[in-house]
């Protein structure tokens, strides 16, 4: 079965990360999120992709080329403008076989059974099959209501409270019979969840969730991204993990200095060429990148650094993220989802608390922010 991955959106909650990144190429324990996807999706059978793409295609197309590398097969169409959800997928209908397609939003980070679910989509003689999800708080996703028998019962896109009646909501994977694409205008920019499956819903045809509990989290914003971070060190998702696992739950790249004390306790994660000092701390649910550099005194908890990062003296950073090549001076302290754009440079005695965000580029002189 073929299919269409999106992944041309702009990732607008989660910048700065996604000035220069895409969101689905955002780096997910040191490999790009979207390499994880795929072989998740490969591990069922799937190796015909076809990736919509359109903010910064070029990210995309530089790491997986044809998909070889990974044993897939990789087509990009690239949109000058967003087309939409489903106006993306019409948009590349001439690539499709003339039966059943999957469909997925390419930045959810999920271990939903697809074999299970194209099964699930064959006995029900379903027209459209979507994966479903119970979460706590439904108001950012899609609810999706369905029967004692899986239909479909309605579609209500980012609900407010008082329409919730069900936890369950759309996972953002879809098995789709392609002449259902004959209901989709061309050229317009058309979503499923607004037009398609409520559309479709009304005339008739036979949309069933599929409902799952396994592993699912969107990576839509910088406290999801920490959070699928420390749900793969936790062991809540299998992970095919890039470095060596050296003691318990412990794992290092190859020519990293590092002092065995440093290492407060696992799981945690370095990559290659980093320079920890011997008074530095390393605490649990932290991935370091490549080539970081971290300083004499300073502590890192829970906290995602990009390759290249560089971290001063005396610093605490925790619960934040740290992008490419970013600098931070001495006595710094980032907490609490903080986010630092690629290059910035973060003077000595800043304090950066509660979600700041900083630019890309950015210079902070000292002691500038203090809140
Ligand atoms: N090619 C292309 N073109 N891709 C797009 C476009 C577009 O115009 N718009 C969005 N995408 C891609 C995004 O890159 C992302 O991978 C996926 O489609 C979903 O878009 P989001 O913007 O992340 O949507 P959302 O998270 O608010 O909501 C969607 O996902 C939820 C599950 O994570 C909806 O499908 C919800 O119903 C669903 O619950
Ligand atoms: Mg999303």
């Amino acid at each position: 079965m073929k299919a269409v991955i999106l992944a041309g959106g702009f990732g607008t909650r989660i910048r700065p990360l996604t000035c220069l990144n895409p969101k689905p190429m955002l780096p997910l324990v040191n490999k790009p999120f979207m390499h994880n996807f795929i072989s998740w999706i490969k591990s069922h059978g799937i190796k015909d992709i076809i990736l919509s793409i359109g903010y910064l295609p070029k990210v995309f197309e530089e790491y997986f080329k044809n998909g070889e590398s990974l044993g897939v097969n990789i087509n990009y169409i690239t949109e000058e403008e967003p087309l939409g959800t489903c106006g993306a997928v019409k948009n590349l209908e001439n690539l499709l076989e003339n039966d059943s397609f999957m469909v997925f939003n390419g930045d959810v980070l999920s271990a939903i059974n697809l074999t299970d679910m194209i099964k699930f989509h064959k006995d029900k003689k379903s027209d459209i099959t979507i994966a479903l999800t119970p979460v706590e708080d439904p108001t950012s996703y899609g609810l999706v209501p369905i029967d004692e028998d899986g239909r479909v019962e309605k579609f209500l896109e980012k609900p407010s409270w008082d329409e919730i009646t069900t936890n369950l909501i759309n996972a953002g994977t879809y098995i789709i019979e392609r002449n259902l694409l004959e209901l989709v205008p061309q050229g317009d920019n058309y979503s499923f969840e607004r037009g398609l499956f409520p559309n479709a819903l009304e005339i008739g045809y036979k949309i069933f969730g599929f409902v799952s509990n396994a592993y699912w989290l969107d990576l839509g914003t910088p406290a999801k991204y920490l959070q699928a971070h420390h749900d793969i060190l936790n062991g809540r998702i299998k992970f095919d993990f890039r470095e060596k696992e050296i003691f318990n739950h412990i794992r290092i790249g190859e020519n990293t200095n590092y002092h065995k004390e440093s290492l407060l306790s696992s799981p945690l994660v370095i990559g290659n060429n980093c320079q920890i000092d011997n008074s530095a701390v390393i605490s649990p649910l932290t991935v370091i990148g490549n080539n970081c550099i971290i300083g004499a005194g300073s502590s890192i908890n829970g906290s995602v650094l990009f390759d290249g990062v560089k971290i001063g003296k005396n610093c605490i950073i925790k619960d934040s993220i740290i992008s490419y090549n970013a600098a931070i001076k001495d006595k710094v302290i980032i907490e609490n989802n903080s986010v630092v754009g690629d290059n910035a440079e973060i003077g000595n005695n800043n304090i950066l608390k509660n979600h700041i965000k900083i630019n890309v580029d950015a210079k902070i002189k000292d002691g500038e922010i203090f809140f």
